[in-house]
């Protein structure tokens, strides 16, 4: 047997990949690359018809991160319930959709597997096309989709575009020429943006996921109270976020060291500052660089309302933020992702394997 792992996607001879006018092609898209179990099925590659997402947030919580063993084993328990739900949310059966599409990575290994396993066994049944994705490009993909009794909010992202995806375990920022297109300019090298905010919760004691808890606790804080570095590594389009997290640790520690509480609120909105000042002044810079009018900000810390409120604040350029709920992991997005390569006549056979390190470069 052949290992096609690294064989380029291909369209079967025996299924034309136009789609039909008269017909939405309706995707349904599958996703566990971290610790969020999620089926959707979107038509067009934009139209919500369903969006599930089973977290597991509560379950890590204990362990103050995602613990991989239970994450997969966990998926195992929820996979096929969400994804009958996602169907018969969206009033379809399997046979009425087009295709299946998975994240095949980058991701935790067990818990990508779980997912792959689930499309593969559905396809196989349905004769459905199975079409492994990215979960960066699955990000990028958030910003073009909204809900079927809504039209979208904003006019499509135009190419080129200058993306950021902000992720747990990401910080690229990408140029996109056309749907499929990417050039990677620059990432993180070390903590991812999310990662750094999971970290610095934990010094201040603040639970699982670290981000959505620092942005609370900043509410009440003044962003000036500490001044943290800014990593800016100039004539690079790279990020570096642990000094900054060091910088926090040390400070903590001074503070403690002294036998005061902790200004938990000051020390996190001074981090959130310096966090939001790199990511918002980088991609601006980045845009106005490449003569790029359209910005797309995706990722779990797109979420995040300061970094959402300072682009808006200090850009005139064309902004794409996806609704808060698309922010962060889910399966709508990987479907969505899957009507282009869909539409570009690209499937994969059902021998892939999962893709735990794959880069968007690679694309
Ligand atoms: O995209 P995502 O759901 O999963 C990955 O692909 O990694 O991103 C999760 C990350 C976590 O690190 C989480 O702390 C962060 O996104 N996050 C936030 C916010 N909501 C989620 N970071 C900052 N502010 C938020 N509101
Ligand atoms: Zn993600």
């Amino acid at each position: 047997m052949t290992n096609t792992n690294d064989r380029p996607q291909q369209a079967p001879a025996n299924k034309s990949f136009e789609p039909d006018d008269q017909q939405p092609v309706r995707i349904l898209g599958i996703e566990t690359s971290c610790d969020e179990t999620a089926a959707a099925v979107i038509a067009d590659g934009r139209v919500i018809l369903s969006n599930l997402v089973a977290s597991q947030a509560d379950l890590h919580a204990q362990y103050g991160g995602i613990f991989p063993e239970v994450a997969s084993r966990q998926h195992i328990l929820t996979i096929y319930p969400i994804i009958e739900q996602a169907l018969h949310e969206a009033h379809l059966t399997i046979n009425e959709l087009d295709a299946i599409a998975v994240t095949r990575g980058p991701g935790l290994p067990g818990s990508l597997t779980v997912g792959v396993n689930a499309a593969k066994g559905l396809s196989l049944g349905s004769g459905l096309p199975l079409i492994g994705i990215n979960h960066l490009e699955a990000h990028l993909y958030s910003a073009w989709l909204f809900p079927e009794d809504q039209g979208p909010d904003d006019p499509s992202p135009q190419f080129p575009l200058l993306a950021l995806i902000v992720s747990g375990g990401h910080t690229e920022l990408v140029l996109m020429t056309g749907h499929l297109e990417y050039q990677r300019l620059g990432g993180t090298l070390d903590d991812a943006a999310g990662e750094a905010f999971d970290k610095v919760a934990r010094l201040l004691d603040l639970p699982y996921p670290g981000g959505p808890n620092i942005q609370n606790a900043a509410k009440a804080g003044n962003p000036q109270a500490f001044d943290f570095p800014r990593a800016w590594l100039e004539g690079t389009w790279n990020f570096s976020f642990s000094g900054l997290k060091t910088a926090v640790l040390r400070e903590v520690r001074r503070i403690q060291t002294g036998g005061t509480p902790l200004p938990v609120p000051n020390l996190a909105a001074s981090f959130q500052a310096a966090v939001v000042d790199v990511l918002v002044g980088k991609t601006i810079t980045a845009a106005k660089e490449l003569e790029v009018e359209d910005i797309l900000v995706a990722g779990g810390v797109s979420a995040n309302i300061s970094l959402r409120q300072t682009l808006e604040q200090r850009t005139n350029n064309k902004l794409h933020v996806p609704p808060i709920a698309l922010c962060t992991d889910n399966a709508a997005m990987v479907a969505g992702a899957g009507f282009f390569r869909y539409t570009h006549g690209l499937r994969d056979p059902l021998d892939i394997d999962v893709l735990p390190n794959w880069p968007i470069s690679e694309l």
